[in-house]
C-alpha cells in the first residue's frame, strides 16, 4: 500500500473529470519495456513503475557511474534487469519481442554534453543509431500500443533567445550531444509517419519528451551541479562552478517521469492524437542561473557552500535555455508539482540520508510518494 490512498488514486483516475490525467492504477501489471533503466532517470522511472505494479524489463548498459542510484536503491530488484547494448540490434529485438511490451520508454544515451565533444562518434551512435534500434524493433512488434522517446530539451536551434522554445521551433545543436538529440526528433518523426499512422500500419502512440536538466537524489553524473556540489562536500572542498551566469530551467526529476507516463498513458488510449513532441519543464520563475541553484541548494543543506568560478578553459555549453510547456499542461494535463524549493529540499535529503547510512530504496520511494501525493491533493484541488 503506498502513500496514495486508494480515494485519491480512483479520484486521479476518473475519466468523467477534466482534472484527471494521470490515473496511476492504470499501470497496474503493465509490461513496460524501459531503456537505459541502470541511468539515473531509468532507475527512478524503474522504482516508480515497480512500485506501481508494473511488469518491467529494463535494457542497459551497466549504470554509468560509481556510486549508482541503481545499486544504491537495489533498482534490480523488482524488474527483469538486462545488460545489453542499445548499439547490438538483434538483442534488443529479440528483448523486446521475447517480453512482448505494451509500452516502451527510451531513456539509454550518451546523455552528456561534455562528453559529446570527447566522443562524438559514440554519442551520435548511441543517441541516434540507438533510437533507430528501439523504433525498429517496435514496428515488428504488435503488442507495443505507446513509446516514449526521451530527448531533450537541447535539441532546439539555440539562439539564445529570451523567449521560451515550443515544440514547433527549429531543431538544431551546437554540440554533438544537442544535435544528436535533434536527430533522434527526425529519426522519430520518420518512424512516426512511416510506419505507425495510416492504413495497414502498426498503430502506436510514439510520442517524444523534451525535458530541461533534472535534479534529484542518486544523481553521481560528472560535471553536473548537485553531484558536483555534493561530491565538494563529501571532499570538504569548495564547488568549482563553470557558468555562474548560465540560466538553465531547474525541475526534479519525477516531474519530467510524471510528463512520460502522462503522455504514456494518453497514447495507449489515442495513439494518433498525441503521438507528437513534447516539453516538459519547469514553471518560467524556476528558470534560474547556476549561481542561484547553487546559493539555495546550499540554503537547503544547511551551512553555506563556499565556492569560486571554474577559471579554465570549456567547451562552448548554451547560456540561455527555456522551455514553453503550455502544450503538455494543456492537452496532457501535466503540471509542475514541486517548485523548485521543494525540489531542492527533497534532494538535499536524499544525500542527507545518504550520509547517514540509510536504506536508500526506501528513502527513494518515500520521495516518490511525496509527489503522488503533491500530485493528488493537486488533482483534487482542481475538481
Ligand atoms: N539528466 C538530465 O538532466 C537530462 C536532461 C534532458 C534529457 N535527458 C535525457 O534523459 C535520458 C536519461 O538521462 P539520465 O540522466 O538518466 O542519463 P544517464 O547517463 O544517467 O543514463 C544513461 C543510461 O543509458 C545507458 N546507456 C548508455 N549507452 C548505452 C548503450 N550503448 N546501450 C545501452 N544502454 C546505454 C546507461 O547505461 C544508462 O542506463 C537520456 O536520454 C538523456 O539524454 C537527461
Amino acid at each position: 500500500m503506498t502513500f496514495l490512498d486508494n480515494h485519491v488514486r480512483r479520484a486521479a483516475g476518473d475519466s468523467s473529470d477534466p482534472a484527471a490525467h494521470l490515473n496511476l492504477e492504470f499501470w497496474q501489471a503493465k509490461r513496460v519495456f524501459l531503456t537505459g533503466h541502470t541511468g539515473f532517470k531509468g532507475s527512478w522511472l524503474s522504482l516508480w513503475l515497480q512500485d506501481l505494479g508494473a511488469q518491467l524489463v529494463g535494457y542497459s548498459l551497466p549504470a554509468p557511474t560509481e556510486p549508482n542510484l541503481f545499486a544504491q536503491a537495489d533498482v534490480a530488484r523488482g524488474m527483469t534487469s538486462i545488460c545489453g547494448d542499445i548499439l547490438d540490434a538483434a538483442h534488443l529485438h529479440n528483448s523486446i519481442h521475447q517480453h512482448a511490451p505494451e509500452f516502451v520508454f527510451h531513456l539509454a544515451a550518451q546523455s552528456l554534453v561534455r562528453r559529446s565533444y570527447l566522443d562524438p562518434v559514440n554519442t551520435f551512435a548511441t543517441n541516434v543509431l540507438g533510437t533507430v534500434h528501439v523504433l525498429e524493433a517496435v514496428r515488428t512488434c504488435p503488442s507495443v500500443r505507446a513509446v516514449v522517446i526521451v530527448t531533450s530539451d537541447k535539441c532546439y536551434e539555440n539562439d539564445e533567445k529570451l523567449d521560451p522554445y515550443k515544440e514547433s521551433d527549429r531543431l538544431g545543436g551546437f554540440d554533438p550531444y544537442s544535435s544528436s538529440k535533434a536527430c533522434a526528433e527526425l529519426v522519430t518523426a520518420a518512424y512516426r509517419s512511416s510506419f505507425f499512422s495510416g492504413s495497414n500500419a502498426h498503430i502506436a502512440g510514439i510520442g517524444s519528451a523534451r525535458a530541461g536538466n533534472v535534479i534529484g537524489g542518486g544523481d553521481w553524473t560528472e560535471d553536473q551541479l548537485v553531484p558536483d556540489i555534493v561530491r565538494a562536500i563529501l571532499a570538504r572542498k569548495e564547488v568549482l562552478i563553470r557558468n555562474p551566469h548560465a540560466i538553465r530551467p531547474w525541475q526534479h526529476v519525477m516531474e519530467p517521469l510524471y510528463g512520460y507516463l502522462s503522455l504514456a498513458q494518453k497514447m495507449y488510449h489515442e495513439p494518433e492524437k498525441y503521438s507528437q513532441p513534447w516539453n516538459f519543464g519547469p514553471d518560467e520563475s524556476d528558470a534560474v542561473t547556476v549561481s542561484d541553484l547553487l546559493e539555495r541548494f546550499s540554503q537547503a543543506w544547511g551551512p553555506d557552500l563556499p565556492w569560486r568560478k571554474d577559471s579554465g578553459t570549456h567547451p562552448h555549453e548554451a547560456g540561455l535555455l527555456k522551455i514553453d510547456c503550455t502544450k503538455a499542461k494543456e492537452e496532457l494535463g501535466w503540471h509542475p508539482q514541486w517548485d523548485l524549493s521543494r525540489a531542492l529540499e527533497t534532494t538535499a535529503q536524499w544525500y542527507k540520508s545518504f550520509l547517514s547510512g540509510d536504506d536508500l530504496r526506501a528513502v527513494t520511494l518515500n520521495q516518490i510518494h511525496s509527489y503522488e501525493k503533491a500530485l493528488s491533493t493537486a488533482i483534487l484541488s482542481a475538481r
